[in-house]
């Protein structure tokens, strides 16, 4: 059997359990790329400083190319003994170059690489996760754009509130998405910092071009404390910080679309492409796409919650225990690529039903409005809240609508009301009034859509 890369020191074997409970090689294969790419850039870097020839570092990256398009191809031999990427990328390549194979480690440690790794590995995800958070925020607005003219209510505690367009609410959520693409972005020059040529904790004694290693891997900077460096998982505990927010977010929005495709409300229905049926209920058709997004946020906290755990109370530099950075930073980035692609799909794809939105609309969503009437009429907003509440509670009791009051039964509540007070019962004239910045008037909600199409450029 293969000797370990650690096993000089050792007489005794591994419990075969131990080996496996050690073991990352499993799921860290996935940085493959990454750590291929890392060696090739030291190996440059070790020629610089005369450890190896020009010579020995062509073959040296001949057989890392030779190791990296194995796990392109799908053929790389994974031996019983191999730990993790590191060791069984290093252990193929000195099958493939011999002895030579085992100069690549030098000043190098395990602790440096898989940092290294990991930042790289992530910085590539960000770059795409940043996609699908655009693709995401550009479905939205396009049909926030389209769908200017549908009018519904605007819930608060669920209950109807006031009238607002449709585009309003929709661009609600796309400025939550705006900003957690702003905050993606910000995360980028902390995950590029380099920690390769911090050695295993102490720093790296033959003295390697780290300037030029960074500029190789393509990082922002370098790890200015070799300890840090090796120690350090911030930017994984940002990034699940990030994913779970994000989800938060997309979960709201789901909860919005869940409600609003019930037969009660009726507002949207999602596109088949997006639900699923009832084993035993033929009638049914289940936004599961939506409960699903809104689940998973659960599980991406979880993913969170649990990392910041596994750091807290850790010694200084590199334990074993950060070896669990990775299954939940994987996880993390595979559902929120995936719960972003999702809510694109559904978002772009389920029909809305402006007739279900304007039959919501009851005159009672005006009351706010009838209020501002005698605002307007120089009345103090505290007293005419109260008599618009009269309003209501008359209409209530004659089981009819607001609109439906007479001129003498507004005068019997207030003196100051005219017979232009059944011009305040018209959703449109009330959207349209909140033209303020941020309002739901079609102007703001235009200069919304202007924003965020610049956002996206
Ligand atoms: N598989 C390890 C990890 O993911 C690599 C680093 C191992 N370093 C060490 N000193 N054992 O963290």
């Amino acid at each position: 059997s293969k000797q370990k890369l650690w096993g000089g020191r050792f007489t005794g074997k591994t419990d075969p359990k131990m080996h496996e409970f050690n073991q990352s090689l499993r799921y860290d294969q996935r940085m493959h790329a990454a750590d291929i790419k890392g060696s090739v850039a030291y190996a440059k870097a070790l020629t610089r400083v005369g450890i190896i020839t020009q010579q020995e570092e062509t073959k040296l990256t001949e057989g890392l190319v030779q190791v990296g398009k194995e796990w392109v191809d799908g053929v790389f031999q994974v031996h019983p003994d191999d730990e993790d990427i590191h060791t069984a990328n290093e252990r193929r390549l000195s099958e493939l170059i011999g002895p030579l194979g085992g100069k690549l480690h030098t000043g190098r440690s395990r602790n440096d690489q898989v940092a290294t790794d990991m930042r790289l590995w992530l910085l590539e995800q960000v770059y795409d996760i940043e996609k699908s958070v655009k693709g995401l925020l550009r479905v939205i607005v396009d049909r926030a754009d389209h769908e200017k003219d549908y009018l519904l209510p605007g819930y608060t505690h669920l209950q109807r509130g006031q009238p607002i367009r449709w585009s309003h609410l929709l661009l609600s959520h796309a400025t939550s998405f705006r900003y957690d693409l702003e905050r993606l972005q910000q995360l980028i020059p902390r995950i590029s910092v380099l920690p390769l040529g911090s050695g295993a904790l102490a720093g790296n004694p033959f003295l390697v071009d780290r300037e030029f290693l960074a500029k190789e891997l393509g990082f922002a900077s370098i790890a200015e404390n070799s300890m840090w460096g090796v120690g350090d998982r911030d930017f994984i505990v940002e990034f699940l910080m990030w994913a779970s927010l994000s989800m938060t977010h997309i979960s709201r929005m789901a909860e919005d679309l869940i409600i609003y495709s019930t037969a009660e409300f009726g507002f949207v229905t999602l596109s088949d492409a997006y639900t699923t049926g009832s084993s035993i209920m033929p009638q049914k058709k289940n936004p599961d796409s939506l409960e699903l997004l809104r689940g998973k946020t659960g599980r991406i906290f979880g993913n969170m919650a649990g990392f910041l755990m596994t750091l807290k109370g850790l010694p200084s530099t590199y334990n074993k225990d950060l070896q669990e950075d990775k299954e939940p930073l994987f996880d993390a980035v595979d559902n929120v690529s995936a719960s972003l692609q999702i809510a694109e799909g559904v978002i772009a794809t389920m029909d809305v039903h402006a007739d279900k939105m304007a039959k919501a609309l009851t005159m009672d969503v005006l009351a706010t409005d009838l209020a501002d009437y005698l605002v307007r009429k120089g009345i103090p907003f505290r007293e005419t809240h109260h008599i618009s509440g009269r309003a209501v509670a008359l209409a209530e009791s004659r089981k009819c609508q607001i609109n439906e009051l007479s001129l003498a039964d507004f005068q019997s509540l207030n003196a100051n009301f005219g017979p232009d007070v059944h011009q305040v019962f018209d959703f449109e004239a009330s959207v349209e009034r909140r033209a303020a910045i941020g309002g739901t008037s079609k102007e703001m909600v235009s200069r919304q859509i202007s924003v965020l199409r610049a956002v996206l450029q």
